[in-house]
Parts: C-alpha cells; structure tokens; sequence
C-alpha cells in the first residue's frame, strides 16, 4: 500500500489520541476513528465492545454518531488508526455506513501508530452500493 501523508494531522491526532480510550477487554485491539464533516467540524470515535459480542460499536460507527448528533450529516474525510499489520480496514458494515453519509468520493485514510499507510475512496472499497436511489426506484 502507498503511504499517504496528505491528511491532515488533527485528524490524525484525533484519531489517535481517542484509540486510547477504546473500550475492548475481549479482542484487545483498540480502534479510533475521525473524520471531518464537510462543514469543517471533526467527530471522532472509539470501539466499545460487549459482554454479548455481537453487541459492540466500532470506532467508525461512533464517530458517526458523534456526528449526526452534532448535527451533521456529510463526512467528507476518516482517519482509521489501529496498531496493526495489515492497517486496519474498516469492516462491511461500516463500510455501509460510511456511505450513507458520503458520495463515493469520500476518502478513507487507514492508519498505524505511526501514520497514515493508505488512502482509499469509498468507491474503492464499497462498490455497486446499495443506496437510497435503489429505494426510490421501488416507489
Ligand atoms: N473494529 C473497529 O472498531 N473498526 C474497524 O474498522 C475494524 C474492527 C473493532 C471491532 C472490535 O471491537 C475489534 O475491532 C475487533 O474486531
């Protein structure tokens, strides 16, 4: 993968400096998320897990959160970072979610400890989205 250093560093930083508060006493691999809403504000996330494992959030699921309760709607960027090798890429439901808040051009930035490893378009990792035009096309 390309190593990519274009985003921005409070991004990054946010990303990281909320991994640490990740809530993960049965996997153990920490997770943070942020991303930037296209009005400029960042939203960020962290992994909460559960005794009943289906019922943990990921780290982009909250930031999402975060941001549609700021009252935002559009995410026009996401840093990922986790410790890991391969970079942590982001799962399918996330990658759902991400989508419901963003066109294929949105971009997703995967992230190590030490930086951002790859950059990939919602498009790249998501295609043939099931979307909202899908739906009204049912009407
Ligand atoms: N996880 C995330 O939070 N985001 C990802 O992109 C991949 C996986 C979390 C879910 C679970 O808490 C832990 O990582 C291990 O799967």
């Amino acid at each position: 993968m390309q190593r990519n250093t274009s985003v921005s560093q409070e991004l990054f930083d946010a990303a990281i400096a909320v991994r640490k508060r990740a809530y993960v006493p049965y996997s153990g691999f920490r997770v943070g998320a942020a991303l930037r809403a296209s009005d400029g504000q960042v939203f960020v996330g962290c992994n909460v897990e559960n005794v009943a494992y289906p019922e943990g959030c990921c780290a982009e699921a909250g930031a999402i959160s975060s941001m549609v309760a700021g009252g935002q709607l559009n995410i026009s960027e996401i840093v990922v970072v986790a410790d890991s090798d391969p970079v942590v890429s982001p799962c399918g439901g996330c990658r759902q979610k991400l989508a419901e808040f963003g066109g294929p051009d949105m971009i997703i930035y995967l992230a190590d400890l030490s930086g951002v490893q790859a950059k990939w378009r919602l498009a790249d990792i998501l295609p043939a989205t099931f979307g909202k035009e899908h739906l009204r096309s049912g009407e």
